[in-house]
């Protein structure tokens, strides 16, 4: 066949092959990255999802830095063992203020995307203290020191205004109250009206049940947040994207 005959020609020649091969894998891509520039958003917007306060901020940095991705990702996937377990499959829109997000790909422990509200923050207190008492057969390390730590909120407006510069939309509202906001969350008899009305939903606690502010009250902040930012039993996916 004539066709046939053509694409030998192009089989036998080496070079004639290489330089198609590459017209064709340009065309390609170009299809693929253009539109990623002049789309406004390819995540789809979810009513619920906020930036982290300050103080879930601040848990999310003890979080990364002692590196419990390693063990946990926070990313469900939309299989039908995965939701059972764990909930709604995770929305990208969920994890679109995290900077790096915290998707992970390891699970020696279980997935914490939902984590959020699943229990009391005592017991998360219990277990970060010493996990072996409360699942004996857990390979969780001891987080017991990050109950004497205490901080302070010298460097929340500088770290949210860092993530101000890469797309989080802290208003300057939000910025101005940053140090208040920050202990504001962790103490039930601050005033917190204000704190609640710029992040929607938040839980005012005093999470590790010591006067202190420490680093356990940030991460267990942040740990009780994680999933339930978007109400899904109003949520529909939207099917014209
Ligand atoms: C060496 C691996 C490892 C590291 C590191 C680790 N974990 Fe875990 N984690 C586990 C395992 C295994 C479990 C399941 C047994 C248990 O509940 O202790 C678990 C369970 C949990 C649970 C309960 C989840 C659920 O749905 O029951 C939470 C919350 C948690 N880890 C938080 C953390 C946090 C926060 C850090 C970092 C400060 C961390 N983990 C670091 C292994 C790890």
């Amino acid at each position: 066949m004539a066709f046939l005959d053509k694409h030998k020609a192009i089989e036998t020649h080496a070079t004639l092959l290489m330089v198609l091969s590459l017209l064709v894998v340009t065309i390609g891509g170009i299809v693929q990255i253009v539109p990623l520039f002049y789309l406004e958003n390819t995540i789809e917007n979810v009513e619920g999802v906020r930036p982290y306060t300050p103080l879930e901020l601040a848990g999310r940095d003890i979080y990364i830095r002692e590196g419990c991705y390693v063990c946990h990702s926070q990313m469900i996937r939309p299989m039908r063992d995965e939701v059972e377990r764990y909930g709604h499959y995770s929305l990208a829109a969920e994890s679109k203020y995290d900077h790096p997000f915290q998707w992970g790909s390891k699970r020696t422990g279980p997935d914490l995307a939902r984590v959020g509200g699943k229990y009391s923050d005592a017991w998360h207190v219990d277990h970060l203290m010493n996990p072996q008492a409360v699942v004996p057969e857990s390979v969780m390390p001891k987080y017991d020191f990050l109950m004497n730590n205490v901080i302070d909120a010298k460097y929340i407006g500088d770290e949210m205004a860092t993530h101000r510069m890469v797309g989080v939309p802290y208003t300057d509202d939000m910025m101005a109250n940053a140090a208040a906001d920050f202990a504001a969350q962790a103490d039930p008899n601050s005033d917190y009206a204000g704190l609640q009305e710029r992040y929607s939903k938040t839980n005012v606690s005093n999470f590790d049940g010591q006067a202190e502010l420490t680093e356990m009250d940030a991460l267990v902040a942040y740990l009780q947040v994680l999933g339930t930012m978007v109400d899904f039993s109003t949520f529909t996916p939207d099917a014209s994207r």
